[in-house]
């Protein structure tokens, strides 16, 4: 099935919720649980400095990700505050990479220049930290304890960084 990356609008928000919502479904993967994917929340994505969403041909949206530019003027070759989605039925098909690459070209092309990408992903997340390994993302850090389960479990997080220089 063909897929289009586009840059998300406005006109996309209820589709997006509905996206962070089925793939939130599963623990541990986006920080995000279900009910905590509201409207707010991705007016905020859109708003992003960079938010694309992959479209099927009959307009299905099927994946998102967005990140954002640092503020303070030492980190603006910055992009941060990642997140990435793309529908339980759909993964595994090559759409998470194709919004990446997507963005990695964004990102090249941003003025002023970004330089720097970075990510946190649950340790209990290997699959993903395994696509960003793929991507190019070097494992920068651990942060001990960062998550709490809805089981009381805690989790760590994997802090990974990629340079474009
Ligand atoms: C992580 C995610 C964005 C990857 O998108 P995708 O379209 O499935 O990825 P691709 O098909 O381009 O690449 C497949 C790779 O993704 C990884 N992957 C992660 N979750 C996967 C899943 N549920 N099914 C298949 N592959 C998955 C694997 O490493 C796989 O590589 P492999 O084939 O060598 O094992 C997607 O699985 C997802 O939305 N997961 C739930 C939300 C999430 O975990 N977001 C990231 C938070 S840090």
């Amino acid at each position: 099935m063909s897929v289009t990356i586009r840059a998300a609008t406005l006109a996309d928000r209820e589709a997006i919720v509905a996206l962070h919502k089925a793939a939130a479904v599963t623990p541990g993967a986006l920080a995000r649980a279900p009910e905590e994917v509201t409207p707010a929340y991705v007016e905020g994505a859109i708003g992003s400095d960079v938010c694309l969403v992959a479209v099927e041909a009959d307009g299905f949206v099927c994946g998102e990700i967005h990140a954002k530019r640092e503020t303070v003027a030492l980190f603006a070759h910055v992009l941060g505050s990642l997140t990435v989605a793309v529908h339980p039925e759909r993964q595994g098909r090559g759409i998470g990479s194709k919004l990446f690459e997507a963005l990695i070209a964004w990102a090249k092309a941003a003025q002023p220049p970004i330089l720097r990408l970075e990510l946190a992903a649950g340790a209990g997340n290997p699959g993903a930290i395994r696509l960003y390994e793929r991507l190019g993302f070097k494992h920068e850090g651990r942060q001990v304890a960062r998550g709490r389960l809805p089981d009381g479990r805690f989790e760590d997080d994997i802090l990974m960084g990629m340079l474009l220089l």
